[in-house]
């Protein structure tokens, strides 16, 4: 069993500290996640939740091999059904996803030909001992619910034995029951998922971090905001009271982002979009009332509404040290306007921003160290993740009437 594989173990909350030695913690700054157990302890990722995979049209009757929350799992397609078995014969241990389908239904292991039930995961035939193989329906390999949705291939990861929620609970409000476009981008990225989904609502990065990136060369990024976060539903939000285009910082300098090339910025405060205000609002993503462009609900969904269009990140765990990131933006159009949409997104967006701009939040995920960690104010943003995060887990292990997640590595 390799450290990923792990039981993910729920610690204890820290004993209270002594005057003295919270007054040592403050200047150090915070030692360990021990404030949000459930948090600390998810490092292969939340269990009881659906997880975008890959894209459907790559899941065909070629079995292949995933990592989801430290559980390998093959996906196959077969008669147009996507199935999830766990990725290990238990003859020998060979990756089923190295076999291939003899018989409908079902997938064969490439060594001595165990064949396992797609919708059961049971061994319903033993190829190389014969029909009267005595372990035939004895034994088999454990399945995960499985459903395709905004062209990708979810799966449940569950936290007991429990039937997973409908899917359309967990996904975007606004993605279950509106016409829309979508391009996208899949890929394994290093670095723990907690510190993808952090960097993702992170208050303070954006404008720094990205302020060289080629999507904002003609648009400024402000120099500093202040920020609340809000929240509503299952998602928190963060709500700009302030945004400051530049700054002098006593004894340095003055700080701006704002060139001669750039777009002037805004005067006024805005909340939709991190560079300015517009005036045409696409009308589902005005009927939102989003109350910030910023959003983040569990398990690690980030929503960026601009005034056009909607981009989501998607932060899936593979393991303790390496993530999925999923990246889509989505236009509520429909007709002609889709060919626009297309040529847009094919052209620049997904070079420029799902590529080197989110390249450089790549960059910093993989590189990130923490805890400790001396956070300051925007951090209020990733406090405020946790603290949901923490709630949300609590609230579901109860349900699952269990006290700690276990992996469920062998059906
Ligand atoms: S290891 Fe799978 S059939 Fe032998
Ligand atoms: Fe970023």
């Amino acid at each position: 069993m390799t450290t990923s594989e792990r039981p993910p173990a729920v610690k204890k909350p820290a004993a209270p500290k002594s005057p003295a030695a919270r007054k040592t913690a403050d200047k150090l700054g915070r030692q360990d996640w021990s404030s949000w157990p459930h948090y600390d302890a998810a490092a292969s990722g939340f269990r009881g939740y659906w997880y975008p995979v890959t894209w459907s049209s790559h899941i065909t009757g070629d079995p292949k091999p995933f990592t989801l929350c430290g559980e390998k799992i093959t996906l196959i397609r077969d008669s147009g059904t996507v199935y999830a078995l766990h990725n290990r014969c238990p003859h020998r241990g060979v990756p089923l996803s190295e076999g291939n389908q003899q018989f409908p239904g079902t997938v064969s292991c490439p060594y001595h030909g165990w064949t396992f039930d797609l919708p059961t995961g049971n061994l319903s035939a033993v190829i190389t001992d014969g029909p009267g193989c005595r372990l035939t329906g004895k034994l088999g390999v454990r399945t995960y619910a499985v459903e395709e949705r905004i062209g990708m291939v979810w799966v449940y990861i569950p936290v007991a034995d429990e039937e997973p929620h409908p899917i359309d609970e967990q996904l975007p409000e606004e993605l279950v029951s509106n016409a829309f476009v979508m391009g996208g981008r899949i890929e394994p990225r290093g670095g723990n998922w907690r510190f993808a989904c952090e960097n993702g609502f992170d208050e303070g990065h954006a404008k720094y971090l990205h302020r060289t990136a080629l999507w904002r060369l003609l648009k400024p990024m402000p120099t500093w905001n202040i920020t609340r976060i809000v929240p509503q539903g299952r998602w928190i939000y963060r709500v700009q009271d302030e945004v400051h285009w530049e700054a002098d910082f006593p004894g340095v300098g003055r700080w701006s982002n704002k060139r001669w090339w750039k777009k002037q910025p805004p005067k006024e405060t805005f909340n939709l979009g991190n560079t300015g205000k517009t005036d045409a609002v696409d009308p589902v993503i005005e009927a939102q009332e989003f109350p910030g462009f910023a959003s983040l609900s569990m398990p690690g969904v980030l929503r960026i509404a601009y005034p056009k269009f909607i981009h989501y990140e998607f932060y899936v765990p593979v393991d303790a040290d390496n993530h999925r990131y999923v990246g889509v933006m989505v236009n509520f159009t429909q007709g002609w306007d889709t060919l626009r949409f297309y040529a847009k997104y094919l052209g620049a967006v997904r070079w420029l921003f799902h590529g080197q701009f989110s390249g450089q939040d790549a960059w910093m995920v993989d590189v990130t160290d923490a805890p400790p960690e001396k956070l300051y104010r925007p951090d209020v943003s990733l406090t405020s993740w946790r603290n949901l995060s923490e709630e949300e887990y609590g609230k579901k292990l109860a349900a699952a009437g269990v006290t700690e997640a276990t992996t469920q590595e062998e059906a």
